[in-house]
């Protein structure tokens, strides 16, 4: 596969040194996408990414008849039409290694009606659904098949009104809250969701901004750069001694910044650049230098406020001064890949000691340590693959099988090392 030879090939022969850029929020833009296309109007979008998984709600919403313009540089036309104006798509919704696609889509299909069927690839194809089919069920989305229940090709029948409920979710997923706030659009009065943590918030930010009496308003969306993403470089100033890395203007919604709370636990000097607000999302310029790190023990709302970020806290946690322990993270278990499991592998052939938990692992870090050339495959998990990556900076003859699966969240990973200074072996 050409993609291993690239990522293997990337090396620091010196420390990261600049300021970056990353693509926009994949949260935030599938939020762009999704409730864009249901205002009534055109909806200019700034700060898309180019990420596969964006690229898949936008070509679901093109099946269902809404028209997207591409303009280049992360803008974009959604020509939304209205609650009322999505078609019946006449062949099933692909929604590639997507969850955020296919479960916030669910939301919206359970109020159209009319009968549709989505698939996923092989990694989306494991993922549970029964988690949002449930609830919307409750609401009156017929669920026609899904494979043992829970799992994708799904075929789904929505309707029109819905009945408006009030869910306490088990879990703390904005994926399945989004997804029932959504369907709430159509339904009889006011759906409210509660959850035991606060998951992210990007989509009661957008309908907030976007809502105007019973209709959304096509207003300018404003999509800040990825945190998720921005994490692998901050972390990546932090495996290579010397190094000194800007992300600039990266959201900083407080239901996503564990990522950067951790990192301040672990004695990291965070510099956090002003804030700037648009359409209800903050964003700003984030700094680290490298520097020793601390262990910490993650848990409770701080593992959720971190979830996507947890790999590569564990990684960083590597390098830390004694036993990291994270906890209350189940949820890993059913992202792209079982990120517990994955995470554990990858570190362990880079020779870290890792113990799993059934919600979380101890990793027992070494300062200064020196590691062994890594070998894994990322399975359909671009963060996996991000890791093993970045570790492979410090340990040249890493090999990541698979890491063309980057693309998905961050097509311009291995560009943005490269600026900051990294190279062929
Ligand atoms: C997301 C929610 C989270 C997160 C995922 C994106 C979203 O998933 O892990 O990467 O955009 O709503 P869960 O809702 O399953 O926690």
């Amino acid at each position: 596969m050409s993609s291993d030879a690239h990522t293997s090939e990337l090396v620091a022969h010196q420390p990261l040194i600049g300021r970056v850029r990353v693509p926009g929020d994949k949260s935030v833009g599938h939020r762009s996408l999704l409730i864009g296309a249901l205002c009534d109007g055109p909806v200019a979008v700034t700060g898309l990414s180019d990420g596969e998984d964006n690229r898949s709600s936008a070509k679901i919403l093109e099946n269902l008849g809404v028209r997207i313009e591409r303009h280049g540089e992360g803008r974009a036309t959604v020509h939304g039409v209205g609650l009322d104006g999505l078609k019946a798509p006449n062949a099933p919704l692909d929604c590639g290694n997507s969850g955020t696609t296919m479960r916030l889509t669910l939301g919206i299909l359970a109020g159209q009606p009319f009968e549709v069927t989505l698939i996923g690839d092989h990694s989306l194809s494991r993922r549970p659904m029964r988690r949002v089919l449930e609830p919307l069920s409750r609401m009156g989305l017929e669920v026609v098949s899904a494979r043992d229940g829970n799992f994708p090709p799904l075929t789904v029948r929505g309707r029109r009104p819905l009945t408006a409920i009030h869910y306490d979710s088990p879990v703390a997923s904005a994926q399945i809250k989004s997804a029932i706030l959504l369907a709430g659009l159509w339904a009889n009065g006011t759906t409210t969701v509660s959850e035991p943590e606060v998951s992210r918030d990007h989509t009661e930010r957008m309908l907030a901004y976007l809502r105007e009496g019973n209709r959304l308003a096509a207003r300018p969306i404003h999509v800040p750069g990825d945190l998720s993403s921005a994490a692998f470089l901050l972390g990546a100033a932090l495996i290579v001694p010397g190094s000194e890395v800007v992300v600039e203007d990266v959201g900083v919604n407080p239901t996503r910044t564990g990522f950067l709370d951790a990192l301040e636990f672990m004695g990291v000097a965070v510099h956090r650049g002003a804030p700037v607000e648009r359409n209800g999302e903050p964003a700003a310029d984030l700094g680290v230098k490298h520097q020793p790190l601390r262990h910490i023990h993650i848990a409770g709302e701080l593992a959720v406020r971190a979830i996507d970020e947890l790999p590569m806290l564990a990684t960083l946690a590597s390098f830390a001064d004694g036993v990291t322990t994270i906890r209350d993270a189940k949820e890993l278990r059913v992202k792209e890949s079982d990120r517990i499991a994955q995470t554990a592998r990858m570190l362990r052939s880079f020779g870290v000691d890792v113990v799993e938990h059934e919600d979380g692992m101890d990793i027992h870090g070494k300062p200064g340590r020196t590691l062994k050339a890594g070998e894994i495959d990322a399975d359909g998990d671009h963060r996996i693959a991000m890791c093993a990556s970045l570790l492979g900076l410090i340990a040249p003859s890493t090999k990541v099988a698979g890491a063309d699966t980057i693309a998905t969240s961050f097509p311009t990973f291995h560009a943005a090392l490269r600026s900051l200074g990294a190279g062929p072996r």
